[in-house]
């Protein structure tokens, strides 16, 4: 019986990604490297030092920072990023998210976030939803990032139930294959191309549906 919902944020709450990738060019510009939203892709969904790592792999320089240069150079991508997203407000609520979480409340759903971003709490908070939440996984404290099941895992253990009981819901493709590695059902947001490993995707947020999900579980 499902008794609770894991959320991606970025991508499914709201759309950050356009953000995390202004404040990766300017970092990028900086290095010498120059990336476009067609390489952004590949940066939903994983974290912070994998996407710095990414972004000089591209560049052909992983080598040519030491370190403590990378932990400062994403801190300093982490800087323009909380400019960016200081405006971020209710309206920025991605279409029939608000109505989506009211039905789960309405039917006494568990809801956790499972966000590889270090802003997540900050970001709930803005949008106005951090209230609905039982439970946000701490990415600091993950061994490994999605595709890792790891965070997922984490979400339904800090809900109290077994990931069986819960339903994930993802934008990136490591994310659902995170979820799909935890033995969660897997809803996806995206086209039918990104989301083929999904157990069942919408292409937009707006026809998230708490009756639908529970129809295809049942299809299952
Ligand atoms: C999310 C985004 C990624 C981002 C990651 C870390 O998963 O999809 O693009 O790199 O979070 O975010 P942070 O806010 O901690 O830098
Ligand atoms: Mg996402």
């Amino acid at each position: 019986m499902i008794k609770g919902f894991i959320f991606d944020l970025d991508g499914v709450l709201t759309d950050t990604a356009e953000y995390h990738y202004l404040a990766w060019q300017e970092l990028a510009k900086k290095m010498g490297i120059s990336i476009d939203r067609v390489f952004n892709e590949q940066l939903k969904g994983i974290s912070r030092m994998d996407s710095l790592e990414r972004i000089l792999a591209y560049g052909n320089k992983s080598d040519a920072y030491t370190k403590e240069e990378k932990l400062q150079l994403a801190d300093e991508k982490n800087e323009e990023y909380k400019k960016l997203i200081t405006k971020i407000s209710p309206r920025d609520l991605l279409p029939g998210i608000k109505e989506f979480m009211a039905e789960l409340k309405q039917a006494d759903m568990k809801l956790a976030l499972a966000s590889a971003s270090k802003n997540g709490p900050d970001i709930l908070n803005q949008l106005g939803i951090a209230d609905l939440f039982d439970t946000i996984v701490d990415p600091a404290a993950l061994a490994n990032g999605k595709p890792d099941p790891e965070i997922f895992i984490k979400g339904a253990k800090q809900l109290n139930l077994t990931p069986e009981e819960c339903i994930g819901v993802e934008d990136a493709k490591a994310g659902i294959d995170s979820i799909n590695a935890a033995d969660m059902f897997s809803v996806g947001v995206g086209t039918p191309e990104s989301m083929k490993f999904a157990d069942m995707f919408v292409v937009d947020t707006a026809q998230l549906n708490y009756a639908s999900i529970l129809a295809n579980i049942k299809d299952r």
